[in-house]
């Protein structure tokens, strides 16, 4: 894997997982496989378990960890092409992603959608042009439109939870939208959508009419409006807001959306999953979060295996580059 940005860098995602579930199972085995190797996390926006998460991964493999929060920290960064730079940016993407890859050997970067404008968010400007000028493997930590290692994580979760349960039936999964103040992006339901689509689930999606995903994320998805009808016998609610897309970036208002005890008892007595942070008592009850169907704890704690997983096959695809060439340079010689 040379990329981490979205399902089409992943040869198979059910294989991937089983890679991370290993991982789970057996953390210290590649103990030595990023000495002398340095990874640089970049944020664009505040984080907590993204940051600590992957700071901790890449330590788990014996790599150097550079971090910088671009937004507060660096330049203001140009993305046209073209322009005359007389603004109040000072740098251009193309000279920061190609210095950063100068002093690091894989580049982890974090952005977020601005909600103004979803062609703009869409294009995930950042991430290609890292992708493009810094020549180093670029892992997404979260872009406008996209938070693959969330979604990773999701599926070792689930997946683990269905082991150890002895759960062999193919599972009911519900994505459920809940009420929040602010406008949200959609980036983690677009995500945990696209890759859910990879697995053999049962997946349906419920929010209120004028909450639709983008149908580039659902298409051939199960969607239901009721969200009661939909919890029924389901065995993982994962639980979210998102803003509109239609009606791009407002927030919706549907109160009565939120996960309270009641709408679990719908279910097959159903794991509850969110990414976190959450707003208690407005996205999910107390009595909920606090219950014991809810894993999301556990789902945060994932978070370190699911980026371990994604380190060690960037690092074993830079290693096996740099034996080859080693190689052909003896071969020269
Ligand atoms: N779930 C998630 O990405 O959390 P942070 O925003 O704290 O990194």
């Amino acid at each position: 894997m040379k990329h981490f940005t979205a399902p089409s860098d992943v040869p198979s995602v059910p294989e991937l997982v089983q890679k991370a579930l290993d991982v789970k199972r057996n953390p210290r085995r590649y103990a030595q496989l990023g000495n002398n190797k340095t990874l640089g996390l970049f944020f664009f926006n505040p984080s907590l378990r993204t940051r600590l998460s992957t700071q901790k991964a890449a330590q788990n493999l014996g790599m150097s960890v550079m971090m910088m929060n671009f937004n507060k920290e660096g330049w203001q960064l140009e993305t046209e092409a073209g322009v005359i730079m007389d603004g109040g940016k000072a740098e251009h993407v193309k000279e920061a992603a190609a210095v950063v890859g100068q002093y690091c050997d894989v580049i982890g970067l974090r952005t977020f959608a601005k909600l103004e404008n979803a062609a703009e968010d869409y294009k995930e400007t950042f991430i290609q042009q890292f992708k493009q000028h810094a020549g180093v493997p670029i892992i997404s930590l979260e872009s406008e439109i996209r938070h693959p290692l969330q979604s990773l994580t999701d599926l070792l979760t689930i997946e683990d939870y269905r082991i150890r349960k002895n759960h062999t039936q193919k599972p009911k999964v519900v994505l459920t939208w809940a009420p929040h103040v602010k406008a949200l992006p959609q980036a983690v339901p677009n995500s945990f959508v696209e890759w859910t689509k990879h697995m053999d689930y049962d997946l349906t999606i419920t929010h209120p009419q004028g909450a639709e995903l983008s149908t580039e994320f659902t298409e051939g998805v199960n969607i239901e409006y009721d969200q009661n009808k939909a919890l029924q016998e389901a065995d993982f609610v994962y639980v979210k807001n998102w803003s509109s897309f239609a009606n791009y970036g407002k927030v919706i208002e549907a109160p009565d959306w939120t996960i309270t005890a009641e709408k679990m008892a719908l279910t097959n007595q159903a794991y509850l999953m969110h990414c976190l942070p959450v707003r208690r008592n407005l996205v999910i009850a107390d009595e909920v979060l606090d219950g014991s169907q809810s894993i999301v704890i556990e789902q945060a704690g994932n978070r370190e295996t699911a980026a371990q997983a994604i380190l060690q096959e960037i690092l074993l695809h830079l290693n096996a580059g740099e034996s080859l060439s080693d190689l052909s340079e003896s071969l020269i010689i």
